[in-house]
């Protein structure tokens, strides 16, 4: 993969549309089939060192901290360790009380946030085990970690992040596989969950092709004067980073709930000018979801579906290719990025350089 666009009209839309192959990256030559594991030789730990973990806390900024919370709900249902993530860029003012039997972890494309290498810097300095989950090889975050993966995704030039996103993503469910193989995660799932992630990169090819529907839904969806997105368990880490990459590069206002937290406020912000954007993957949540599109409904709010079928609630669905429960947020994320593209496009916006932005904030 090159810097240049390759016949796209932005690099956003060339790096959207690359994430099959970079996923296929991320997973080249990590699978174990024998003994349904994955090898990621970049860790530096062993496993009686990664079975004395207790907890893991991950942390990163902006679309880094959002694929952390992803990362952390795979790693606590595949190898059932506490795990919570938090922006590096709070954790690094709060004083947090630094554990030992802590696995910390740092995120970044960039391998260069300032906030995130602080945060690391000071975790070092009390004498935590730091790993890193980055792209850029050799950057400063890579370098003062102790280990960690690295994501592969290639060179990612748009400001807003896309296949790196994907690909972070993948690189912890990768983490997560290995950590649960040598605790309790059974032959036979880490067997399912590798047969899932092989298929990511068709599924991902899938929803990429369906571009022009995705297109169409956007021109009316540039109109909104704010969307809701919202999202359970799964769903909510989804709904944050599709919230956050319409805002910057749309500039339209947009918030992120967990479906849950609806009715404890932000309902009264549903009227026919602020839709609602949902993700309704087909698992044990999905009856709580539908009851959530009959809330909104109830409020005269429009709903655009994200889900495995179509929803009889929703004004639109968009239908994603089921994989394994614990990979959905993977799939479910690529149709709203190109949500989130066609608006900005609809809206003449500069796409690739949004106003205000950085690709890395390196200062304070
Ligand atoms: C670009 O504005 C991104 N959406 C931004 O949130 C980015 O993810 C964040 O600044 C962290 O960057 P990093 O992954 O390079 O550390």
């Amino acid at each position: 993969e090159s810097y240049d666009m390759g016949g796209h009209d932005t690099f956003m839309h060339k790096e959207i549309a690359e994430q099959a192959d970079a996923v296929d990256r991320v997973l080249r030559g990590r699978i174990d089939d024998r003994f349904a594991t994955v090898r990621l030789g970049g860790l530096n730990m062993d496993a009686r060192e990664a079975r004395a973990v207790r907890r893991v806390k991950i942390l990163g900024c902006g679309s880094a901290y959002h694929a952390g919370l992803i990362g952390a709900q795979l790693i606590e249902e595949l190898a059932r360790i506490p795990a919570d993530a938090e922006p590096a860029s709070e954790f690094r003012y709060r004083n947090a009380v630094v554990d030992p039997d802590t696995l910390y972890i740092a995120v970044s494309q960039s391998g260069e946030t300032y906030d995130t290498l602080a945060a690391v810097q000071e975790l070092k300095r009390k004498g935590a085990r730091v790993l890193g989950v980055v792209n850029v090889v050799g950057s400063a975050i890579a370098r003062e970690t102790d280990g960690g993966v690295y994501v592969h995704a290639g060179p990612e030039v748009c400001v807003v992040s896309t296949k790196c996103f994907t690909n972070t993503a993948v690189a912890f469910a990768l983490l997560a596989l290995h950590l649960g193989r040598i605790r309790d995660l059974s032959v036979a799932d880490g067997k399912r969950v590798i047969e899932g992630l092989r298929k990511l990169p068709a599924q991902i090819a899938e929803i990429v092709a369906n571009e022009d529907r995705i297109a169409a839904l956007a021109a009316d969806y540039a109109q909104a004067k704010s969307m809701m997105f919202v999202g359970r368990v799964r769903g909510y880490p989804v709904a944050l980073e599709a919230s956050l990459k319409l805002k910057e590069i749309s500039y339209i206002h947009a918030e992120a709930y967990p479906a849950s937290e609806l009715k404890h406020g932000p309902l009264a912000l549903i009227e026919p000018a602020v839709p609602t954007v949902a993700i309704v993957p087909d698992d044990d949540l999905v009856d709580k979801n539908r009851a959530t599109l009959e809330e909104i409904k109830a409020r005269s709010g429009r709903i655009l579906a994200v889900a495995h079928t179509e929803q009889e609630k929703a004004d639109h669905t968009v239908v994603v290719p089921r994989n394994e429960p614990e990979l959905d947020p993977i799939l479910m994320g690529i149709p709203l990025q190109l949500l989130a593209y066609h608006t900005a496009l609809a809206l003449g916006r500069d796409i690739d350089k949004p106003r205000n932005l950085a690709k890395s904030v390196t200062v304070e």
